[in-house]
């Protein structure tokens, strides 16, 4: 028997860092239940102290998800420590994960404390998280760049204390993999009572070594991995899942461990972080790029043929590519629908709601021929947006694009009850439906990025569009689908402005004074 692979992930925490991916309650329900079926150990949901919205999703989390751990990130703060343990009264495995800086240039700077009272500090953090779970992760943060003897010294203090997992985060991705990994090998060998804790790793991408210092940490006696799916995470990201998770088991012969990870749950729940977040997945990422699997070349394809292990290490299938494509259309009926959702872990509370998304199912199904899994989550993706806060509604949209003259756009909106109309010149027509919706609505927010992908293939497919706005600050993502992308793209446009009518202001953890 191997040894266990923790997979400890935070997508819904340090991944939502990302400038631009901040997601809201129901979203990120929708992502933890992906990351059960996806079998990860621990999920850390949030930082509960942050905003009482951030508490709220941790709390929804700690409720709706059974198998998987819970975490919640807390500074070395009795009432961080406090919220983080209230958020997780409901979780049947609950983590708290508290951390304070131990680098001198974070404890001279950030925190303008004495290393003895960081020291102090951490205990008393370990201490009091004790009393809320037996399950306590300790996190120094910017132990790449601190002392080790000190590095030695604390660790050894939260194990005594009670700290059950020991996270060495290179928070701001300055390791190079022989030093990470031998940093780990020694830590481990130094400290007495190294042997009490799981010793666990957090790697970011800044120099685009986080899987590689992770790897070669687990090599040195890591047995928890911290990942996001598709890398996402603060700055350059994080260590991406789905690339620790295939090395390990491509590569079993190096490895001493392996994970639970259901493998084939990794593209469906790579696809459903993108839509959700707008953050779309660079072609040839690894694993889950639409060109992973690909072979373009004559020679490459001919081997593949002749057999399939002269160009390829993995199977497609194994992590999920074209696993879950059952085709549904129109003639499909409510129980085929209903039948694949759940497939999908979509559950409706009641009939009405399941009539109302197959209502739209129908309407689709007349324009696309086949629906596929990722149509299905994008009608979940757009119903939920559109529920949440619809002070604007996109009634209608005209729009006119005639070769050699200026495209003009007239769309029709519902601001608060009240029907009103907008029409604009632009550069293209969607440039024109993004001004006309301004010139009525008068938001003056800045468009910080506007992206398409299709859904599917084929000139049928749904075009996704991502529209990120910037007001004050603020900054929101609003999404829409539709077989017509212009539309697509007027609703992205309006459910960005429905965000950033919504006050949930949150706060960065990192942002915070200690
Ligand atoms: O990068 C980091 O140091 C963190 C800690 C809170 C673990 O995210
Ligand atoms: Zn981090």
């Amino acid at each position: 028997m191997k040894e266990k692979l923790v997979i400890f992930d935070t997508t819904l925490r340090d991944g939502e860092q990302s400038p631009g991916a901040s997601m809201n309650r129901d979203e990120k329900v929708r992502i933890a239940k992906a990351l059960e079926r996806l079998r990860v150990d621990v999920i850390e949901a949030g930082f509960p102290a942050a905003s009482p919205g951030d508490f709220e999703a941790v709390q929804a989390i700690a409720s709706s998800v059974e198998e998987s751990g819970v975490c919640g990130l807390a500074r070395a703060l009795d009432s961080d420590i406090d919220r983080a343990g209230e958020a997780l009264a409901a979780a049947r495995r609950p983590r708290i994960h508290t951390f304070i800086a131990t680098s001198p240039i974070h404890m001279r700077h950030k925190l303008r404390m004495e290393p003895g009272q960081v020291v102090e500090r951490a205990v008393a953090a370990v201490t009091r998280a004790r009393k809320y779970t037996d399950d306590v992760e300790f996190s120094p943060e910017d132990a790449g760049r601190s002392e080790e003897d000190f590095l030695c010294q604390i660790i050894e203090a939260v194990i005594a204390a009670g700290a059950t997992t020991i996270n060495i985060p290179d928070t701001v991705g300055y390791s190079l993999p022989h030093e990470f990994g031998a940093l780990i090998g020694r830590l481990r060998a130094r400290i007495p009572n190294a042997d009490k804790a799981v010793f666990s790793v957090h790697c970011h991408n800044d120099l685009g070594l986080a899987v590689a210092n992770s790897l070669s940490a687990v090599l040195n006696g890591a047995r928890q991995v911290e990942c996001t799916i598709n890398g996402l995470g603060e700055r350059a990201g994080n260590a991406a899942l789905e690339e620790v998770v295939m090395a390990v088991r491509t590569r079993q012969d190096a490895f001493p461990c392996e994970t639970t990870v259901n493998t084939r749950e990794i593209v469906p729940c790579s696809k459903l972080v993108s839509s959700i977040t707008g953050f779309p997945v660079q072609p040839n990422k690894a694993i889950v790029g639409v060109n992973a699997f690909a072979h373009e070349s004559g020679i490459h394809q001919d081997g593949v043929l002749k057999s399939r292990e002269t160009y390829e290490i993995m199977r497609a299938e194994d992590v999920g590519w074209s696993a879950n494509r059952m085709v549904l259309g129109k003639h499909s009926g409510r129980n085929a629908f209903r039948t694949r959702m759940r497939e999908l872990g979509i559950e409706f509370d009641s009939e009405e709601a399941l009539n109302e998304v197959f209502a739209r199912f129908k309407q689709l199904a007349d324009k696309k021929h086949e629906i596929f899994d990722e149509d299905l989550q994008a009608l979940i993706t757009e119903q939920t947006f559109e529920a949440e806060a619809e002070r604007v509604k996109l009634i209608s949209l005209h729009v006119c694009a005639d070769t050699g003259e200026i495209p003009r756009a007239k769309v029709v909106l519902k601001v608060d009850g009240e029907e009103q109309v907008g029409e604009a010149q632009g550069s293209g027509v969607v440039d024109a439906t993004f001004k006309a919706i301004e010139a009525r609505l008068e938001t003056g927010a800045t468009l910080l990025l506007y992206s398409v992908n299709n859904i599917t293939t084929g000139t049928d497919s749904q075009g996704e569009v991502t529209v990120r706005l910037e007001k004050g600050g603020r900054i929101v993502n609003g999404q829409g689908a539709d077989t017509d992308i212009v539309i697509a793209s007027a609703k992205a446009y309006v459910n960005a402005v429905n965000k950033l009518l919504s006050p949930a202001l949150r706060k960065h953890p990192q942002a915070a004074d200690v």
